[in-house]
């Protein structure tokens, strides 16, 4: 695969009115890696499963897709995204536990994100407090928990983005790279360029996170 991807900010599935949805992956970019990195029948992990965007379009290509997800609302849309509600669990993946899932070929996802310079934790929806120090040891952390239910040999893709704010850069998708290398081989990063789509662009030709542009950080798991 090229190391730079032109896309457009675009979903071509809806949500239900009055649901906040501004950060689900575009399913062109989901659609891209798992053509890459699965066969058909293979099965794909989401441990952050949010809307349920990479189990569909897993389903969509003929893999199974498997999710984690802890906020119960869009667990519920999730759960609507597949044909089997029990491949989304409810839960935190710091606690991912191979009995939850069956051993997985593959994993895309995306981490809640978090600015340096807040204090609430995503890894509880914003609802508890973290250090920026703490949310990237839970990172790792998470990581570690998915490598434990996947097969030597398979792909890792975490879509991610550095984030600019009132002038100051959170280099997000640099530390999550370095930290998730402590426990996956870390491949090299493929850059997407975003184009507005018919959701528009999010002011100042950025895409949400004040730059037009995010990356997909791909890891295998050692074979030995
Ligand atoms: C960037 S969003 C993923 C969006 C998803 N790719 C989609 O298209 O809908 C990150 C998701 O991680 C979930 N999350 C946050 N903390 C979690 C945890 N400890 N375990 C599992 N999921 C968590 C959030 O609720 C959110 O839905």
């Amino acid at each position: 695969m090229k190391s730079f991807l032109a896309l457009e900010y675009a979903h071509d599935t809806a949500l239900p009115d009055g649901v906040d949805s501004e950060f689900r992956t575009p399913n062109a970019l989901v659609e891209r890696f798992l053509a890459e990195y699965t066969d058909p029948g293979d099965r794909v992990l989401d441990p952050f499963a949010g809307f349920g965007t990479t189990l569909a379009v897993a389903e969509r290509l003929d893999r199974t897709g498997y999710g984690i997800e802890y906020d119960a609302d869009r667990l519920r849309h999730a759960r609507e995204a597949v044909s089997d509600d029990d491949r989304v669990r409810h839960g935190s993946v710091l606690d991912l536990d191979p009995s939850w899932v069956p051993t997985c070929d593959c994993c895309f996802t995306s981490p809640p994100f978090m600015e340096r310079t807040d204090t609430r934790n995503p890894f509880e929806n914003y609802a508890g407090e973290s250090t920026y120090d703490d949310y990237l040891d839970d990172v790792e952390r998470a990581f570690s928990r998915v490598e434990s239910v996947l097969v030597p040999g398979a792909r890792v893709v975490v879509d991610v983005s550095n984030m600019k704010h009132d002038g100051r850069v959170t280099t997000l998708a640099w530390d999550v790279a370095d930290r998730v290398s402590n426990v996956l081989h870390f491949d090299g990063e493929v850059v997407v360029g975003w184009t507005a789509g018919e959701d528009g662009d999010h002011g100042e030709g950025t895409f949400g996170y004040g730059y037009d542009h995010s990356y997909c950080l791909t890891f295998t798991k050692p074979t030995a």
